[in-house]
């Protein structure tokens, strides 16, 4: 699900070029983990990552495809990203929400497209959000935000095998995952996701 989340975010919401410039946010989750080796495997030029740990931002960088990373979690996200795609970005594949919405918005070229897939950011908040301050830039610089629904991305299924299961047979994708042992361990390994917890899926094992 989460493979087919990330496929389809990528090709056919945001309509990823070959050459295009790609941002992934939630870059070390179960969907970012897979999102950043697609995005290079279907010809992006360059994928920059943000995901909230020194180390993670290594493991993106040298076990998951991605070109640039940064730590969310150091500040001024507009400014890393600016660092990380300083010619700016053409899709941005949307996990988080709230900043690095914004920050997106700001990065992007004339055209720019962002799927949006998630907004963890703002599950837990306990009043509504500020949206993004800078959304006038879309008018200027035609932008397209668009979001969706793994549900509803069935047409996309069968490229998306063909594609991501060549991919797996020559041995060219890293699947990260993260086990818990226990049910008993199963609402600390929930509350772990928004806590950053995970590289990749998390996984609840239980005994034999
Ligand atoms: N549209 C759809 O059909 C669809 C399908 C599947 C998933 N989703 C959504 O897509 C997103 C990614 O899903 P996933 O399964 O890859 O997630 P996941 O594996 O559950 O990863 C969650 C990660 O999000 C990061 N995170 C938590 N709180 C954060 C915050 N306040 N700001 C920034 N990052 C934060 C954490 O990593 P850090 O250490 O980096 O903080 C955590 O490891 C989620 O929002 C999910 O709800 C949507």
């Amino acid at each position: 699900m989460t493979g087919l989340t990330a496929y389809a975010g990528l090709t056919a919401v945001a309509g990823l070029q070959k050459g295009d410039v790609v941002f992934i946010s939630g870059a070390a989750g179960a969907v970012g983990s897979v999102a950043g080796q697609f995005a290079k495997l279907l010809g992006a030029s360059r994928v920059v990552g943000s995901a909230g740990s020194a180390q993670k931002v290594t493991d993106l960088t040298a076990n998951l495809g991605y070109d640039a990373a940064f730590d969310y979690k150091q500040g001024d996200i507009a400014g890393q990203l600016k660092a990380a795609a300083p010619e700016g970005i053409d899709v941005y594949f949307d996990n988080v929400g709230g900043e690095h919405l914004e920050a997106a918005i700001s990065a992007f070229k004339l055209h720019g497209r962002a799927a949006l897939c998630g907004a963890i950011a703002q599950y837990n908040a306990s009043e509504p959000t500020p949206g993004p301050r800078n959304l006038a830039l879309m008018i200027g610089k035609r932008l397209t935000l668009k979001g969706f629904l793994v549900g509803d991305q069935g047409p996309v299924r069968q490229q998306f095998v063909q594609d991501v299961g060549g991919w797996l047979a020559a041995g060219k994708l890293n699947a990260p995952e993260t086990f818990v042992d226990g049910i008993e361990n199963a609402p600390s390994a929930f509350l772990g996701l928004f806590s950053g917890g995970n590289t990749g899926k998390m996984l609840v094992r239980l005994d034999g």
